[in-house]
């Protein structure tokens, strides 16, 4: 939720560290802060706002000299959003500065002994304990203090961490929340997220839970759970510095539509064949696949509606029980699973918390575990069996685009991959399916130019509105669910999903004149019930903006405001209805000029429970 970064080098810190946070400012803009450690000490600037605030307050970072410092920016958990709360916090005799991304679940336990023991603590915050409580145990060696002072902490924590006595050195720590180390010549880097450092460095190690490390500007050491230093391989990503640009877009959000044919063509190509799919698995082989007898999704928000996307299409054509399940709710809803369920954790980031302790718990309870991850060795990937990962590249946007298609389109790769094993359809069908799946790419490239237009039309017309429902039948039931999101995050119009043929059961009260509607009709089977239900709102004054493929001429002339997709297989139609979907709720919110890439309360990635 928080933004961490570090830097050690010969270059002024705290130029560098803003311009990290500024990468990772959609993990939270509530507050921001630096840290530079200097032989005359620590000297910290902190500002309440966003981070340009800090960046006006120290003169883009010019007025801080140093260069060995940490940085953060915040999303509030413990304590409102205020000078004070924002981190970094210091300890005591200022001798320590930290900066920390997680929660301390016993932190009021530590504040107890801490202020029993003589310390003062300046913030509302659960971070301050840890600040205190190195200095508390501080034995002359960093990285034995460090390893104490841990060991003492509850909850989840990625940890920045200054020592006035050694200012040539910066020292990190990490559990359950995301941490990297990124090398490059002359210098060391930490950061929460590889999209920080792209500018300098492509060389990252990954930090395990539990593991300390010191980083210096030539080199780094790192410790286990047990203290002992540990040995690990820098890796090279594949991501580079313009991928973390706005690239002339207006917006991260804008960009990252436009990147989906990219995203998508690299997440599906590499595993289509001519006439089948290979998933190109570490550890789960097609026997064990074979054996399976139900698959169970958990993920949150738009990769939960991934899930349900991925639900119709897969028991449709593999004819297996496929389960959803809220990643927040499968610890508490006593997940029916076992050895012969596979479970599939979806997670953009490979970072949520709720769905890591999903993940830990299905493998607890003996299923194993595929995941369907964008970030390369997060989290989630590292913990799960097997790994399919999508290829969007980094996705900045709080609100996801390619993160969410290209989670659809491995869910469909998924789907097609298991009827080939099961034989639940003909060999002939799935060749059917491989082929308009990969044209699926170039088929959104055309749409989101074509639709672009229009939707902007329309936004500019519906800006004004409370509330929108957004209807569907089958598939467009759980991309409606999408769509529906995609507004009310970013343009904060109140908008919920209805599967069509529920409105009568209630929800239908609520419209009346000028309500907006916006449904969903891309399955030629089920035209004639959503007209239907179309109908019956319109009857009652609803304005309704409708987003199909009719091929047939089914709706033509009756809809004033209409977005058709083009011909594509109406299996895979979610992914085109929510091209057209995240670009109505983009234009919605540039109409009402709000800031898009940083919806108010949100954070990208919510790695607290
Ligand atoms: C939607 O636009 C959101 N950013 C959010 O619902 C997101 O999909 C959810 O928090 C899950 O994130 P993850 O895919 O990184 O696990």
């Amino acid at each position: 939720m928080c933004g961490i970064v570090g830097y050690v080098g010969k270059l002024q810190a705290a130029p560098v560290l803003l311009e990290g946070l500024a990468k990772l400012e959609y993990r939270g803009y509530d507050s921001s802060g630096i840290a530079v450690v200097r032989p005359d000490g620590i000297e910290t600037v902190k500002a309440k706002g966003r981070l340009k605030n800090l960046q006006a307050l120290t003169d883009d970072g010019k007025k801080l000299s140093g260069s060995t410092g940490i940085g953060h920016t915040r999303w509030a958990t413990h304590g409102a959003p205020s000078d004070t709360n924002a981190h970094p916090h210091m300890s005591g005799q200022k001798k320590f500065a930290i900066v920390h991304n997680g929660i301390i679940e016993n932190y009021l336990e530590l504040k107890e002994f801490l202020i029993g023991r003589g310390f003062r603590f300046q913030s509302d915050t659960d971070t301050e304990v840890v600040a205190h409580l190195i200095e508390h145990y501080f034995s002359g060696s960093m990285t034995e203090t460090l390893h104490k002072a841990v060991n003492k902490l509850k909850g989840s924590y990625a940890l920045g961490v200054l020592y006035a006595g050694e200012p040539d050195r910066l020292y990190c720590a990490r559990k359950d929340s995301p941490l990297v180390i990124g090398l490059s010549a002359g210098a060391g880097f930490v950061a929460s997220d590889m999209p920080a450092l792209l500018a300098h460095t492509r060389r990252f190690i990954l930090l395990d839970d539990n593991e300390t490390a010191c980083i210096r500007a030539d080199g780094f050491d790192i410790y286990n759970a047990n203290n002992e230093p540990v040995e690990k391989e820098p890796f090279t990503a594949e991501w580079d510095v313009a991928a973390a640009e706005k690239d002339g877009f207006p917006h991260f959000m804008l960009k990252e539509i436009h990147e989906q044919p990219r995203a998508l063509r690299q997440t599906l190509s590499p595993r289509l064949a001519a006439s089948n799919v290979e998933l190109h698995l570490k550890k789960l082989t097609r026997e064990a696949f074979a054996a399976f007898d139900c698959l169970h999704i958990a993920a949150c928000g738009s990769a939960y509606h991934a899930g349900i996307v991925g639900k119709y299409f897969i028991e449709k054509l593999c004819r297996i029980p496929v389960q959803v399940t809220l990643a927040s709710e499968f610890r508490y809803c006593d997940p029916l699973i076992d050895d012969r369920t596979l479970t599939v954790i979806i997670s953009q980031s490979g970072e949520t918390a709720d769905t890591l302790a999903a993940l830990r718990e299905a493998k607890r309870l003996g299923s194993a575990v595929l995941s369907i991850v964008n970030v390369v060795g997060s989290s989630i990937a590292r913990e799960s069996d097997d790994v399919l990962y999508t290829a969007a590249g980094p996705e900045i946007s709080v609100a996801t685009t390619k993160g969410y298609t290209t989670q659809v389109s491995a869910l469909y790769l998924l789907g097609l991959y298991l009827a080939g094993i099961k034989e639940t359809a003909a060999p002939k069908t799935l060749a059917a399916y491989a082929g308009a799946l990969a044209e699926l790419p170039a088929l959104v490239e055309r749409m989101i130019g074509d639709a672009t237009p229009a939707v902007q039309l329309l936004a500019s017309l519906f800006h004004g509105a409370n509330d929108a429902y957004y209807i569907g039948r089958g598939t467009d039931y759980a991309a409606a669910m999408e769509g529906a999101l995609k507004l009310k995050e970013i343009s904060y119009i109140h908008a919920e999903a209805y599967a069509a043929g529920e409105l009568k059961h209630g929800t239908i009260s609520l419209i009346e004149k000028g309500s907006l509607v916006v449904a969903l009709a891309t399955d030629p089977a089920l035209y004639p019930k959503i007209r239907s239900n179309i109908t019956e709102v319109r009857t009652r004054g609803a304005v309704v903006f409708l987003v199909t493929d009719d091929k047939s001429g089914f709706f033509a002339g009756e809809y004033e405001y209409i977005v058709t997709l083009p011909d594509a297989e109406p299996a895979f139609s979610a992914v085109l209805s929510a091209a057209v979907m995240q670009l109505f709720g983009y234009y919605t919110a540039a109409a009402k000029g709000l800031d898009i890439d940083k919806p108010r309360n949100l954070a990208k990635s919510v790695t607290v429970e």
